[in-house]
């Protein structure tokens, strides 16, 4: 690959973004990075980079979730003010923009029953009980219920749930539980088998998604058995096709798209298991001095009908659009 020419201003940016990694894998950061540039300078007819063009280089093999960082080094002041003060600064955490997104859907089939035969399971992965990512699956709950559809909701943080152990047993063709772990898990393979719809909502903690959504989904891996048909391996899924899913992820950092990567994730392993995602809401600005609740500890959301409202009508959308 020939390096692409960076002028000063390109060499200072590309060392700044560098050494937000360890040495074990800068080397693979900066090869791909130069080769983004490459292409990029090659379409814009560049002789040379600076730091706008690797910042854009650099976006294009990052997730969104290293915005906080090109925030803080475009506008320091802004970023202090609109993100470091409302740690210590009761009224600049007031201010912090608290939104909800519902993901634009594709035109899909409508739901094979009326909302009034749907049965919706709701799985809230946030241990805070009445906490932002509760409050929203609620709302999404009571959303789908008021077309006459029967569900419940059920703490990822209540339940009994071991962590999947690797054995392997779920694989076995002969193999006839779910799974061997005896817990709650359990009810909740039949709770989901049985459903029509499953909501999922789930805190963002540390990047990615929190550790009880994680666990959940390691136990799903018992849905898929293989087995051999016609002499080739095929898939079997003990989940039937026909329900829908949404997915609802919240977090601290202001920016409604910062962690819809983490989103998509997770949709895209639900649909593994033929669970078809119709809704998805993003949900953000719950951090702070008080940590995304208000004075009186209710969740910050539970204050805004607006933004609430979204998280009801994909409810409704789930089983009813
Ligand atoms: C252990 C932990 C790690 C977190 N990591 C992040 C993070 O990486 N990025 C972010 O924007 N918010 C992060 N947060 C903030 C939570 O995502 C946010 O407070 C959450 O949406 C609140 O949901 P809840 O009210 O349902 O608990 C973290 C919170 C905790 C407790």
């Amino acid at each position: 690959m020939n390096e692409p020419r960076l002028n000063i201003d390109g060499k200072d940016m590309l060392n700044k973004v560098l050494s937000l990694w360890p040495p074990l894998i800068q080397g693979r950061k900066r090869e791909r990075i130069m080769r983004i540039l490459n292409w990029i300078m090659a379409a814009r007819g560049a002789s040379q980079a600076g730091k706008d063009l690797v910042i854009e280089a650099v976006k294009e093999i990052v997730p969104k979730s290293y915005d906080p960082i090109f925030h803080m080094w475009e506008d320091p002041e802004k970023f202090n003010r609109e993100f470091l003060a409302t740690f210590d600064n009761l009224e600049a955490y007031k201010n912090i923009p608290v939104q909800v997104k519902r993901w634009e859907r594709p035109p899909d089939e409508k739901p094979a029953k009326s909302p009034g035969e749907m049965t919706v399971v709701a799985f809230c992965a946030s241990p805070r009980k009445g906490g932002n990512t509760d409050t929203l699956v609620d709302e999404a709950l009571k959303g789908a219920l008021s077309t006459g559809a029967q569900g419940e909701k059920i703490m990822l943080q209540k339940i009994k749930m071991g962590f999947c152990i690797g054995c392997r047993r779920c694989k076995e063709t002969d193999y006839e539980q779910m799974c061997v772990i005896k817990d709650d898990m359990n009810d909740v393979y039949q709770k989901i088998t049985d459903a029509d719809a499953i909501i999922i909502g789930f805190p963002i903690y540390t990047g990615r998604e929190c550790a009880q959504l994680s666990t959940f989904l390691d136990r799903w891996d018992c849905f898929e058995r293989g087995s051999i048909v016609d002499n080739s391996f095929r898939l079997t899924h003990a989940i039937k096709p026909g329900k829908r899913a949404m997915i609802i992820g919240t977090w601290g950092y202001s920016a409604i798209d910062t962690y819809d990567h983490v989103i998509e994730n997770v949709i895209s392993i639900v649909n593994m298991h033929v669970i078809q995602p119709v809704e998805a809401l993003s949900a953000c600005g719950f951090e702070g001095i008080l940590h995304g609740f208000d004075e009186n500890k209710k969740a910050v959301i539970a204050t805004l009908p607006e933004e609430l409202n979204k998280a009801y009508q994909a409810g409704i959308g789930l089983v009813a659009e």
